[in-house]
């Protein structure tokens, strides 16, 4: 398949929301990682999605929608505190789990009798949305595994040839996927963590927030690791390289990296150091996935990454910056 290189002008758009009515595939940009979008409410195209980019089928998709109203379209519940999220963080980085209605197909939802939904921040996701006239079905439009796409170079590396187009943009301005937050509890729970935190939330609501208390947590060998959202069990933003996270005092930590490379480089290895300011989290967030893909791209033998701390947007980084590294810490 010969992939299209669509720019955001208006016409590339009316032409990508037409691809999207017709079943097909369209990459595009939004303020946390590129998605890969497909009409939501159509099993066939949504398919193609999980074909393109090699997923497991029980991995839902998020369907992003253009203004509040569609979601009425998709639930049949929306409460008081739906309403307070969606005034507060939409459009923008936020996605919410609510019971899904009969109109969303099962292959869109993993099967799951509910639905993740988010109004995206990104003018040219949203003007998608609206020449498509339909919600958008988007994962992040990386193959399965590979770390989530930043730049429209990495959408092309993982996608050229697999999708009908691709939107060219600047890079997305958060870098990590959206916070997904499960509203169908007593209390809100969220399910992935990201940019929105859950000190934002609670204030927000004023009231407690859960977390699934799998996050961050390394699992447990023999024992079945069942995280609430589906696609948080599944080996995820993997790079070529090994990796190791060392976690400590800054100085301690900057010792044992030091040292740790000048050993490796001795060897003739290929190390890359993957080092944020612990106070910038928001710059660490914006730059961790492309960091994964240029250490690749470098042909690292290893990759030596300091902690952050685990608070906040810090929090959500080193969610993927575990996976990544699968859960392999050094304490220092
Ligand atoms: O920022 C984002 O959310 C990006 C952009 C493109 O919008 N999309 C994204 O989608 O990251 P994806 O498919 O790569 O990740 C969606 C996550 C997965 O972990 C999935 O299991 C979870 O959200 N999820 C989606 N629907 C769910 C549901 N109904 N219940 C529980 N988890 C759900
Ligand atoms: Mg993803």
């Amino acid at each position: 398949m010969v992939t299209r290189i669509l720019s955001e002008n208006e016409q590339d758009l009316r032409l990508a929301g037409e691809i999207i009515a017709a079943g097909g595939l369209v990459a595009f940009p939004t303020e946390t990682v590129y998605g890969l979008g497909a009409n939501a409410l159509d099993p066939d195209a949504v398919r193609k999605i999980y074909e393109a980019k090699g997923r497991p089928s029980d991995n839902p998709t998020i369907v992003h929608i253009a203004d509040e109203s569609a979601l009425k379209q998709l639930t049949w519940r929306v409460t008081p505190d739906m309403q307070r999220l969606a005034r507060k963080y939409w459009p923008g980085p936020l996605t919410m789990v609510v019971p899904r209605r009969d109109t969303v197909p099962n292959v869109t939802t993993g099967n799951l009798d509910t639905v993740g939904v988010r109004m995206p921040d990104h003018v040219t996701a949203r003007a998608l949305i609206q020449a498509a006239g339909c919600p958008i079905a988007a994962p992040s439009a990386n193959l399965s595994g590979k770390p989530s796409p930043t730049t429209v170079e990495h959408v092309i590396d993982d996608m050229d040839g697999r999708i009908d187009a691709i939107i060219r943009s600047t890079p997305c301005t958060i870098g990590i996927e959206s916070t997904v937050i499960d509203m169908t509890g007593e209390l809100p729970m969220i399910l992935r963590p990201g940019f929105i935190t859950r000190e934002d939330v609670a204030r927000t609501l004023g009231k407690d927030i859960l977390v699934d208390p799998t996050l961050n947590e390394k699992p447990e060998p023999g024992v079945e690791f069942r995280p609430k959202a589906p696609g948080m069990k599944y080996k995820h933003y993997a790079p070529e390289a090994d990796m190791i996270i060392f976690e400590g005092e800054t100085e301690a930590v900057e010792a044992a990296m030091d040292e740790e490379r000048a050993e490796r480089e001795s060897l003739g290895q290929k190390v890359v150091v993957i080092r944020y300011s612990q106070e910038d989290t928001e710059t660490a967030a914006h730059e961790f996935f492309a960091a994964l893909r240029e250490a690749d791209k470098d042909k690292a033998d290893i990759i030596l990454a300091a902690a952050l701390p685990q608070e906040g947007i810090g929090f959500s980084v080193m969610n993927r910056m575990l996976k990544s590294a699968g859960y392999n810490v050094r304490k220092v």
